[in-house]
């Protein structure tokens, strides 16, 4: 008797609840392609809602449930919907389909705790280089008349990368708009940023009005990626700069310097979480952006945004849209993802897309760690931080604090180490699991003075540089296997850990960066991808202000330029390249613009095409 009254005590509690908030998910429902110039924007509309009043009980319902009615080339719209909703929808005529939204793409560096940052290419002869180079940019122009579109995280329009003097006024082609908002406004475009826009519905569905202190309701970046990615598209010449510490010192520029830039803002920072960690795209954001980028008449689209598993063709924003550019001649160039090296991780896979993977460059920060013994392991840093003597060198798997679990012990995850077993000593820790730059921040929280980061198996020889926040050095796999013998062989080891300095003419080079995502594309294993690799591997181009080199919250460090990695960084090298192909032939498809870059691109010749670079 007892038990059933509580059973319906516990009805009474629950059932209104459920029937109030029956989960509403965005969904994107998508019609195909509009019948051009057939009905104007209004009515478009129009049918959109039509088709939320057949589901929703009153048209204030369905206008309410409305987040985006896409109306230039997408034909679709995303709605607030109860799956029930979602599903009588999907069996109407004219859908062609219905999906909820993938609410988390991120810009493909967020692996971060798998990202570096180097910088860009400097090549096997810079002469050569710099010959070829220069034949090919003079030929294009420079790119001028090109528009590339990037779909990220915003823009830092002050950055000396995007200044306008001496260009030519913005081609007559362009429909696009400057859109203001916090801290931007039409003053922020100019001849070289020619178009901005933001796009933050689906965003704020999820996660609420943006919170001032951590992202700008407008075009500005305050990431960094966006101002990065769009920099080595496009980024002007620009003499004598470097990342912080003076690495990779030399002159900077996108691949088509003169190429215009648009900018469309999907992409924000999560809400509590370190920027490290990444950032979100939303699905009805990004369709948006894409939706205004192709009626605004960019030429080429640089999206370095993925999922981290590939997703099938119809429910894949990216590939929708970039299905309508590749319709009307735009360029759809993307990154491969960052998910490797596991087979089938790779995104982006539409064949109509140029999906780029990430390799090195021959440009290396050798900071080597001397160790007690002698021995001396050359690895990479782009920490500037001297270390004034030989100090006691311990593996952070012996000096954890009790209760971390077996399988990180060695990561320095925060708050892992302990400081009574750490302070005054350098710690190795390896990769894995964590950001990298957040390893270096818990050795450097309990007192350690140098950090030394171990490749893991996965990750081989691809060597990590990040702008740590002490003496910092990075190793091999198989480096970081002789120290920790080291560590094993005696009962005081000892190390000193050298300032990264920076060393052109690495070989081997170039190399695949262990984390590019792999094929097979497992949508349509008939497809092979990624089509082409580009440098990804530290890369430096122009950075936020409004960030820090390693985008932890700790570290109140502000640079112009930053070095990273991630195929994020390798993608817009090739829309830059693309541009230049562009500007030379205006009359080649798209097509013929892929098929030349990916049957020329051995390594000299696609080198010839690279200009993010940094010259001694
Ligand atoms: C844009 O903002 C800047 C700085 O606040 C201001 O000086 C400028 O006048 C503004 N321009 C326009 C067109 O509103
Ligand atoms: C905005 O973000 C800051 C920093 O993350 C946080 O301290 C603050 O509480 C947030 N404000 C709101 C209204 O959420
Ligand atoms: C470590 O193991 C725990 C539980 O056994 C698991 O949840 C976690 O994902 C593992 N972490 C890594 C990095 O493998
Ligand atoms: C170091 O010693 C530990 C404990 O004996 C062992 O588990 C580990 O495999 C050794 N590491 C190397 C690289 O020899």
């Amino acid at each position: 008797m007892k038990s059933t009254i509580s059973c319906f005590l516990l009805l009474l509690i629950v059932v209104p609840i459920l029937a109030s908030s029956v989960e509403k998910k965005v969904y994107i429902v998508y019609l195909g392609q509009h019948n051009n110039g057939e009905k104007a924007f209004h009515e478009i509309e129009k049918t959109h809602i039509s088709y939320l009043l057949s589901v929703k009980e009153s048209e204030e319902d369905a206008k309410s449930s409305l987040l985006y009615s896409y109306k230039h080339s997408i034909n679709g719209f995303a709605a607030k919907l109860t799956p029930d909703e979602a599903s009588k929808l999907s069996g109407m005529d004219g859908l062609l389909s219905v999906f909820p939204s993938h609410g988390k793409h991120s810009v493909q560096t967020t692996r971060s705790w798998e990202f570096v940052g180097l910088d860009e290419g400097d090549s096997y002869s810079w002469e050569k280089l710099k010959m070829g180079g220069e034949d090919l940019l003079s030929k294009a122009k420079h790119g001028k008349n090109v528009i590339i579109g990037v779909m990220d995280s915003g823009v830092w329009p002050e950055s000396p990368s995007f200044s306008d003097q001496g260009m030519d006024p913005t081609p007559k082609s362009w429909k696009g708009i400057c859109q203001g908002g916090v801290a931007f406004n039409s003053s922020n475009c100019n001849k070289k940023i020619i178009g901005a826009r933001y796009y933050v519905k689906g965003f704020q569905n999820a996660y609420g009005p943006v919170n001032a202190t951590e992202d700008y309701l407008s075009p500005r970046d305050i990431d960094g990626h966006g101002t990065h990615t769009a920099s080595t598209a496009a980024g002007r010449q620009v003499s004598d700069v470097a990342a912080f510490g003076g690495f990779a010192k030399g002159t900077a520029s996108g691949g088509a310097p003169l190429a215009r830039l648009a900018i469309y803002k999907a992409c924000w920072a999560i809400p509590n979480q370190p920027k490290a960690d990444g950032n979100t795209c939303f699905d009805e954001d990004m369709l948006a952006a894409l939706d205004d980028a192709i009626a605004d008449g960019v030429h080429i689209l640089s999206v370095s945004i993925g999922t981290a598993k590939p997703l099938p063709f119809e429910h894949d924003v990216i590939g929708l849209a970039a299905l309508e550019a590749a319709k009307r001649n735009i360029l759809v160039v993307c990154s491969a993802g960052n998910s490797g090296p596991a087979p089938g991780t790779l995104s982006n896979p539409a064949p109509w897309i140029i999906t780029v993977g990430a390799s090195s460059l021959d440009r290396a920060f050798f900071a080597p760690v001397k160790l007690g013994n002698g021995l001396k392991l050359i690895g990479q840093s782009v920490t500037p931080y001297k270390m004034k003597k030989m100090s006691p060198l311990v593996y952070a798997g012996d000096v954890v604090v009790p209760g971390v679990p077996q399988n990180v012990t060695g990561q320095c995850l925060p708050g892992s180490l302990d400081p009574n077993k750490v302070k005054g000593k350098i710690v190795v820790c390896t990769r894995g699991a964590g950001l990298r730059v957040g390893k270096g921040l818990e050795v450097k929280r309990v007192g350690g003075v140098g950090f030394v980061l171990a490749n893991a198996k996965a990750n081989g020889n691809e060597i990590a540089c990040d702008a740590h926040l002490l003496p910092a050095t990075a190793l091999t796999y198989d480096s970081g296997i002789k120290i920790l013998e080291y560590i094993n062989s005696t009962k005081n080891p000892m190390a000193v850990v050298s300032p990264g300095r920076t060393v052109l003419k690495y070989k081997p080079a170039p190399f695949m960066a262990g984390f590019t995502s792999r094929g097979p594309n497992v949508v349509d294993p008939n497809i092979l991808k990624p089509d082409i690799t580009a440098p990804g591997l530290n890369i430096l181009a122009a950075w936020s202000e409004a960030s820090s080199p390693s985008k932890l919250p700790e570290d109140k460090r502000s640079v112009k330029y930053n070095i990273y990695s991630g195929t994020s960084m390798s993608c817009p090298h090739v829309s830059g390249a693309a541009a230049l192909l562009k500007a030379i032939h205006p009359d080649w498809s798209i097509a013929a613009i892929k098929s030349a870059l990916m049957t020329t691109g051995n390594i000299l010749k696609f080198r010839d095409m690279i200009f993010t670079r940094s010259v001694p």
